[in-house]
């Protein structure tokens, strides 16, 4: 039995405009948009639930205040299902504000992803903590936050959770640069590189999604300046400068990434969670059948 202490705390920014979802965005978040019929964001605090972390910190913005209220207890409404006797209805919006203990900090502008990040810094104190991607959903048997957390149990140090993307796509992401494989799908790192030109990633893994992080990532993140591109703080230099003072691990995921943060992406998960869903399947595969044949 090691003796690392455990991960009990997650991060989820979602305090970013949402442009490339916009007109849809405006006034709502597209973290709240529906994966069938739960919100997206509702999707990542069960997946960190089901992990073992209980505590959650959201990073919002003033027009995400949304999100704040979908996980916060509303008492009229329970009264109001309660008396009309909608036990299911009731049971649905009394499961999401009995998730965790959540925590609701605010980020006045949106300076980045590291930023954003930064803003939990008191939160979080000295512990491991978790980031979870305020709209990225991941698709597995075994939750992605536990995958990270079982290699983190096994060698003691942040863990970037990575897809193998192709030589054409990597440049989207922050590729890392591998030491050693240690074992299948999980990697020691000696370095990070965000958005590579083509030809020139270190390897085709790139981080998304989640990342299980070292406290010490914070010092790293106050000395990171704005990104000479897009003016953002951005995450993945705080994390290379990690890489050159502890290891820091990389696990390929078992599973699917859906990022519902691009219309398509979006459409595509909607899809496919439809047709696995217990009441739904059936007639959605039917409208599939139905509408490939026009
Ligand atoms: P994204 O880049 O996917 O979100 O950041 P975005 O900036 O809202 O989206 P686009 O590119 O304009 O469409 C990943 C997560 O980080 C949050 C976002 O809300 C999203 O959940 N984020 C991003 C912040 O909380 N603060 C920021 O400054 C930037």
């Amino acid at each position: 039995m090691n003796n690392f202490k455990p991960v009990r705390k997650a991060v989820i920014p979602v305090a970013g405009y949402g442009t490339r979802f916009l007109p849809a965005s405006k006034a709502i978040p597209k973290e709240l948009l529906p994966l069938v019929d739960k919100p997206v964001v509702q999707y990542i605090v069960e997946e960190a639930v089901s992990a073992g972390i209980s505590e959650i910190v959201f990073i919002i913005s003033e027009n995400k205040t949304a999100i704040e209220k979908h996980f916060s207890q509303d008492l009229l409404l329970e009264d109001f299902l309660e008396k009309k006797g909608k036990k299911e209805a009731l049971a649905t919006i009394q499961k999401a504000s009995n998730l965790a203990k959540f925590v609701f900090i605010p980020q006045h502008q949106p300076l980045g992803l590291g930023h954003a990040i930064l803003q939990a810094r008191d939160v979080i104190g000295d512990e491991p903590f978790m980031v979870f991607g305020g709209d990225d959903v991941m698709e597995s048997d075994i939750p992605a936050a536990e995958q990270l957390i079982e290699v983190y149990h096994q060698y003691g140090g942040s863990v970037l959770g990575v897809i193998q993307a192709t030589t054409e796509t990597i440049g989207r992401y922050g590729a890392v640069d591998i030491k050693e494989e240690l074992s299948s799908g999980v990697f020691s790192l000696k370095g990070i590189v965000e958005k590579p030109p083509f030809g020139q990633a270190p390897s085709n893994y790139g981080s998304v999604a989640r990342w299980l992080l070292m406290p010490q990532i914070f010092d790293e993140l106050t000395k990171i300046q704005p990104d000479s591109h897009c003016g953002e703080i951005q995450l993945q230099p705080a994390i290379a400068s990690l890489i050159s003072q502890q290891e820091v691990y990389a696990k390929l995921y078992q599973g699917i990434y859906r990022d519902c943060g691009n219309v398509v992406e979006y459409l595509k998960a909607n899809l496919a969670f439809s047709l696995k869903h217990r009441e739904f399947k059936k007639e959605i595969y039917a409208f599939i059948q139905e509408i490939k044949t026009k």
